[in-house]
């Protein structure tokens, strides 16, 4: 299959959006490169928060045991920034899209809640939600609407520690979510894979399923990933641009 790699014409605008109105069942993976316009930072890549933090550090379990403290702080810096930060243009079509059943559910990796502030009512959480927390030691869990005022939160039931309610590195996903995600991207006949570097499993594994059940993959995303040539179009924009001129050739914004 020879892939598209486009930069982004009005014709790669309008190729996607014939795809997807031809599409019977459309989903969409995303990751952090999404918010990357709302001014979250990425993990990998140029200012990725991986180049100046070791993720031993601050997103395993080994780390939180040893210094919950420290991770608190990590966390607590993230949720300032993320309840500062607003949905950007790549969201909120994807948002329209889905309310119009242009789309299906949105898989991401994020844990920024961004994708549902800017409406869309089907998003599957592969990496937990930053806003939730769990005691780590009864079944206590609940969501926060801003960050704790003290760090690390205690439960209110037993008093033993909250934590973040996000998948760490050495974690397995949700069950719920994994089972649905890859049932979604096994029934997709096109699957739009929009700001993920890829590198992190199972969910760089969806496109894949997409492709092997004879679904189509598009790509959005500034730097090459390594599906790149497996999928069909590979389009090399950031997202907030690519969703502007998509959402208007879709009649959306
Ligand atoms: N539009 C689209 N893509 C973008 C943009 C943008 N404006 N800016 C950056 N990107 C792309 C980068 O080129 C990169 O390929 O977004 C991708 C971000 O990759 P990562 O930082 O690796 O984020 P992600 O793929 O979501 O990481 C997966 O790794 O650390 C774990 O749990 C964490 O969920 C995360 C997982
Ligand atoms: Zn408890």
């Amino acid at each position: 299959m020879n892939t598209w790699v486009v930069t982004l014409g009005e014709d790669a605008v309008k190729m996607v959006a014939q795809w997807i109105r031809e599409s019977s069942y459309t989903v969409v993976l995303t990751g952090a490169g999404v918010s990357a316009e709302s001014g979250i930072p990425t993990f990998r890549g140029r200012d990725g928060l991986w180049n100046k933090y070791r993720p031993e550090e601050l997103a395993t379990p080994e780390a939180f045991n040893s210094n919950p403290k420290r991770v608190w702080e990590w966390y607590k810096w993230r949720m300032e920034l993320i309840a500062k930060a607003q949905p950007n243009l790549a969201h909120i079509v994807l948002a329209k899209m889905q309310q119009k059943d242009t789309i299906g559910p949105i898989i991401t990796q994020n844990v920024d809640g961004l994708h549902q502030r800017a409406g869309a009512v089907d998003v599957v959480e592969l990496h937990g939600n930053i806003w939730r927390v769990k005691c780590i030691s009864c079944s206590y869990a609940s969501k926060l609407d801003s960050p704790p005022e003290e760090i690390p939160p205690r439960c209110p039931e037993c008093g033993s520690l909250l934590r973040p309610g996000v998948v760490w590195f050495g974690e397995p996903l949700p069950e719920q979510a994994i089972r649905r995600a890859l049932q979604e991207a096994s029934h997709a006949k096109l699957i739009l894979v929009v700001g993920t570097s890829l590198q992190v499993y199972p969910a760089a594994y969806l496109p894949v399923l997409t492709k092997n059940y004879g679904g189509h993959v598009v790509i959005i995303n500034p730097t090459p990933t390594p599906l790149d040539d497996e999928a069909d179009l590979v389009i090399r924009r950031e997202a907030g641009e690519f969703f502007e001129k998509l959402g208007k050739e879709l009649g959306l914004i």
